[in-house]
């Protein structure tokens, strides 16, 4: 199959477009796998949710998702994938709870790339695990995007599903691989997934685990998960929601004072940030008055937290992440 997207390819700006996108795919789809089982890691992100709901339509049950906690995702967001894909759309999904697998792994790293390596290998172990308890699977679907195979020479780089075992021998399936990403939106909407899912900011593979700097520790990225719920909530708000919005809760300390007392306690980093290409970044100007009211949730729900700071650093020199 041609990996370049043809001039005469119609971008998909509707939803006539959309739907007539899905109805060729899931022709396609059906005479590509037959009566075949088809295997597609489920991440919860916006590639792999339309390829699982596309397939759902073209094959139903011939289609296996697998969809492994990391431990490291959001909160509710393993909990969504299993609601929508499962109890709405009954599909066949295996969840993986692998929160101690990858968090026992990753005890006392505090190198990035040493976490991001130890979190891709271990995705990659526990995905092959599930695929050799299966029988009769013939086919791999992914979530291979247009600019996946035009920025990385045809390699799903830098990605949580990126770089699968060799000596899985399956035969590809990769039904949006020529769309953009804002097509592939279109046709999930057209599929009718929930605007959360569609139109979710983009989350790095390694979620996080890299915006728990150093070491995770559990209790610490359990106020992450806690305090980056607030801020996505609060600057959800927002009329014009910033390109990408998070916090981090970095590996120190500072002092704090409660009824009379001294403690130490974590600092919450918000960090919002407008792109158009992630290369550079500008920090968004966040409203004084929704600063304050994130500092006031997160000082009331987040246990261990003492300090809110905001993160106005540009790209360059800042990256957008921490690590
Ligand atoms: P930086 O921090 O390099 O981030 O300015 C640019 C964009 O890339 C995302 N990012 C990642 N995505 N795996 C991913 O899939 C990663 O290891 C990773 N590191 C950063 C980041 O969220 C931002 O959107």
């Amino acid at each position: 199959m041609a990996d370049i997207r043809p001039d005469t390819m119609e971008r998909i700006t509707d939803h006539e477009l959309a739907k007539k996108f899905i109805d060729e795919q899931v022709e396609m789809v059906k005479e590509q796998v037959g009566e075949k089982k088809v295997l597609l890691a489920l991440s919860g992100g916006v590639d792999s949710s339309v390829v699982a709901a596309l397939l759902l339509k073209a094959i139903g049950s011939q289609l296996v998702c697998v969809h492994v906690n990391n431990g490291l995702m959001r909160k509710g967001e393993p909990e969504m994938v299993v609601k929508i894909f499962k109890e709405e759309l009954h599909a066949n999904l295996i969840y993986v709870d692998a929160t101690d697998r990858f968090l026992d792994k990753l005890e006392g790293v505090a190198d990035p790339e040493t976490k991001r390596k130890i979190i891709g290998n271990e995705f990659i172990e526990v995905f092959a695990e599930e695929a050799s308890k299966l029988e009769g699977i013939e086919f791999l679907a992914q979530g291979t995007i247009y600019p996946d195979i035009t920025e990385s020479g045809g390699v799903k780089a830098h990605h949580n599903v990126g770089g699968l075992p060799e000596d899985l021998q399956f035969e590809l399936v990769e039904p949006v691989r020529l769309l953009y990403k804002d097509e592939v939106r279109a046709v999930g909407k057209e599929l009718g997934l929930p605007d959360t899912m569609v139109y979710r900011q983009p989350f790095p593979g390694p979620g996080l685990g890299v915006r728990c700097t150093g070491a995770i520790t559990r209790d610490r990225l359990e106020a992450l998960r806690e305090a980056d719920a607030i801020v996505r909530e609060e600057i959800g708000k927002m009329e014009k929601t910033p390109w990408q919005y998070f916090c981090v809760v970095p590996d120190f300390k500072s002092t704090g004072v409660k009824e009379g007392k001294r403690y130490m306690g974590w600092p919450v980093i918000i960090r919002a940030v407008d792109t158009v290409d992630a290369v550079t970044a500008e920090a968004t100007e966040l409203p004084w008055d929704l600063l304050k009211t994130m500092r006031d949730k997160i000082i009331a729900n987040v246990p261990g937290v003492n300090r809110v700071l905001w993160d106005i650093s540009d790209k360059p020199v800042s990256t957008i992440e921490w690590e």
